[in-house]
């Protein structure tokens, strides 16, 4: 295990010893809302305890047919044609379900395209397989939208599949639909799937547009991977699932395997079937309040990042995360969140975590805080700048 990572919980044993030491530390690090002022609606967790009795025993491996006639039906309703039940599985959280594509899906030395920086559960799970990373860059001066040459240079004999994650953690990008559509024509011509990781699909801002990438292709195969996390506000209920898209019934096998690993544990977690439908298919009106909440505290952040000298910030479209870049000299990341951890009780995930283009510095902070919060952790990060730096 000692090549398995997964940056944002890594800090965690180091911030526990500055608590310990007697420092109250800010954590900014886990993209998890109920660590502040969110609630999950209140129809959810009625859906749970309205499904008490059932819910003791075990479920279904791949989902109960509510959960994933629900996930099936949600599909739809965002556009994507032809999904039935038969094409969903849900997991013990978007994690789960990554985690079992990625071993379904690759053997050692074969290698799957992600994106750099990205959520660090792909790396992590990759490493263990004993396959390779082979990774492409979002390219922080186009709003962290993929290099597509690079992308399309990296494909080798070896690749098995292009993984897109949109909205981005960690950068909060949102991507073009002329920018998905070239994804799949890319896959296409190389005769790949395509997983789309559309976790925060519900969380975009602005003008933005979010597009489910099962909508925009017409014959590429796309798996794609969902959450009830973060759009329904409960990360602890380990919702998630997987659905594809597959036109040409190329990925039958593939997708047998998937279920197969699933019966491997048994069952999915009971009582969560009944979350993942209730909160597709009941009430959705948490997500003005939501988003226009969001939007504000990522305006808080991004003023702040952009106007403390040797930091900048490329404004995020979506999910809760900023990917602030450091242009200062220093020579490793992680020691810069480190020191910042220990001098000021601030804890922030460190880039090297994710992955960034050699020669660049980040680290990336969640905008989940109410705006004086953040306000009050950006004024620790500068006078930590001021202090070591200016
Ligand atoms: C991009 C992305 N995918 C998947 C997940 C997994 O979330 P969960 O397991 O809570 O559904 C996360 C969590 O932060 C994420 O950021």
């Amino acid at each position: 295990m000692s090549h398995v990572r997964h940056a944002l919980r890594d800090v965690v044993p180091i911030a526990e010893e500055v608590e310990k030491s007697g420092k109250k530390v800010l954590h900014l690090n886990i993209g998890d809302p109920m660590v502040y002022d969110y609630r999950t609606p209140k129809h959810i967790w009625n859906a749970i305890f309205e499904n008490k009795k059932v819910s003791e025993g075990y479920s279904n491996a791949i989902g109960t047919v509510g959960a994933r006639k629900a996930v099936a039906d949600y599909a739809k309703r965002t556009g994507v044609p032809n999904i039935s039940m038969d094409d969903v599985v849900t997991f013990v959280g978007g994690s789960e379900s990554i985690i079992n594509f990625l071993s379904a899906l690759l053997n050692p030395g074969e290698n799957i395209l992600t994106p750099c920086p990205g959520y660090s559960l792909y790396t992590g799970q990759i490493n263990f397989l004993g396959a390779d990373l082979n990774e492409y860059y979002l390219d922080e001066e186009n709003n962290w939208q993929p290099d597509l040459e690079g992308l399309e240079k990296k494909i080798n004999n070896k690749t098995r599949a292009i993984v897109v994650i949109n909205p981005n953690n960690p950068t909060g990008g949102n991507y073009s639909k002329s920018t998905l559509k070239k994804i799949i024509d890319i896959a296409g011509s190389h005769e790949l799937p395509v997983f789309s990781d559309e976790t925060y699909d519900q969380l975009v801002f602005d003008d933005e547009k979010f597009y489910p990438l099962a909508f925009l292709s017409k014959d590429v195969p796309v798996i794609c991977s969902g959450s009830i996390s973060k759009n329904y506000l409960c990360p602890g209920l380990r919702g998630g699932w997987l659905y594809k898209r597959d036109q040409q019934g190329v990925l039958e096998d593939f997708f047998e395997a998937v279920k197969q690993l699933s019966r491997l544990r048994l069952s999915t977690v009971h009582p969560t079937q009944f979350a993942i439908e209730a909160a597709l298919n009941g009430p959705q009106d948490h997500f003005k309040e939501l988003v226009t909440k969001l939007q504000k505290r990522r305006d808080a952040t991004f003023k702040r990042a952009n106007e403390i000298k040797g930091l900048s910030l490329v404004k995020p479209k979506g999910a809760f995360y900023a990917y602030v870049r450091i242009n200062l000299p220093i020579k490793s990341d992680k020691e810069f969140v480190l020191e910042l951890l220990r001098q000021k009780g601030v804890l922030v995930v460190y880039g090297e975590g994710f992955g960034q283009k050699s020669g660049t510095h980040h680290f990336r902070t969640v905008f989940l805080p109410n705006e004086q919060t953040i306000n009050f952790a950006f004024d620790k990060i500068e006078e930590f700048i001021k202090e070591k730096f200016l």
